[in-house]
């Protein structure tokens, strides 16, 4: 065997949420190098350190490893920090009022910043991070994000894990299923949800001649899920330089279109809004 798929068998080992087959909603449990149900379907551990849920789906194509590294690129520099750094002290108070380890789950963690944020900030001991997205080449890098991520293979429409059983989903930036994550969460759970604001990552929009941003459905449909929400804003403008416009350009499946002109723009807006409801 490989060192590397021994220490990858190692990380899931240790996992401490229960997972559920995909197919048939039975328990997993951990044999060789995958985990099996009773009735035969079988799942492996990747070597690349995250376990193969969705052996036969696969992500819209836009989710490449071109748009997975110049989001890299973008977190790494820092825009997006004030949002992580929220969604940390908003993990850790709801670990310290429920004075025991908690379990975080990312419905569509793309290459794992904010999943990765969130471990380092509270700790393994503390709590589990769970990062599950359905595009391998994010979920690769996600893979190498923090040591201890669980990273998962999957759907986020058909969460792999028992009903609930969840203390925290996040979902950022990423398409959202509510009555899947009312069904995984454990009654007084936490979705942390992050959506975009009108005005976020106007001057892309502007090189791409895209209509300004819509005001995101996030808010309608988190009332109907579950009545009460709470909300901040994220709104700044930050300068870039032409390897961070370059990257901001990538990093969106915005990129899909054409820009219309060489883009020029000097600074980038980042409007988000963070809703945290009870379910
Ligand atoms: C805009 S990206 C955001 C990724 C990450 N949260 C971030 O902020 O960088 C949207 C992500 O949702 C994932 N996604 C879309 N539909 C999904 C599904 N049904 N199940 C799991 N992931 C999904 C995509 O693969 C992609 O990684
Ligand atoms: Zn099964």
């Amino acid at each position: 065997m490989s060192p590397k798929i021994d220490a990858a068998r190692a990380n899931f080992a240790a996992l401490r949420t229960p997972l559920v087959c995909p197919v048939c909603g039975e328990r997993l449990a951990l044999s060789a190098n995958s985990f099996r149900c009773p009735a035969g379907h079988c799942y492996d551990i990747a070597a690349k350190n995250y376990l193969n849920l969705a052996p036969r789906l696969k992500a819209p194509a836009v989710y490449d490893a071109a748009l997975f590294a110049a989001r890299r690129a973008v977190f790494a520099a820092g825009f997006y920090a004030p949002v992580a750094k929220a969604l940390a002290d908003r993990t850790a108070a709801h670990r310290q009022s429920l004075k025991r380890p908690i379990n975080v789950l990312d419905a569509g963690c793309g290459e794992g910043y904010f999943a990765a944020a969130v471990l380092n900030a509270l700790g393994q001991a503390d709590c589990e991070v769970l990062a599950l997205d359905l595009a391998k080449p994010g979920l690769t890098l996600a893979a190498k994000a923090a040591p201890g991520l669980k990273c998962l293979l999957a759907d986020l429409t058909r969460l792999p894990v028992p009903d609930a059983s969840l203390d925290i989903i996040l979902n950022m930036l990423s398409p959202a299923n509510y009555r899947e994550f009312r069904r995984a969460l454990r009654p007084g759970g936490l979705l942390l949800k992050v959506a975009p604001g009108p005005d976020y990552l106007r001057e892309v929009r502007q090189a791409f001649a895209l209509p300004p941003g819509e005001a995101s459905e996030a808010e309608s449909l988190l009332a109907t899920a579950c009545g009460a929400y709470e909300t901040a804003a994220f709104t700044y403008t930050r300068p870039v330089n032409e390897t961070m416009r370059a990257a901001f350009l990538a990093m969106s499946p915005l990129a899909s279109h054409h820009a219309a002109a060489a883009p020029e723009f000097a600074a980038v807006t980042i409007d988000l809004r963070l809703y945290a409801a009870r379910f």
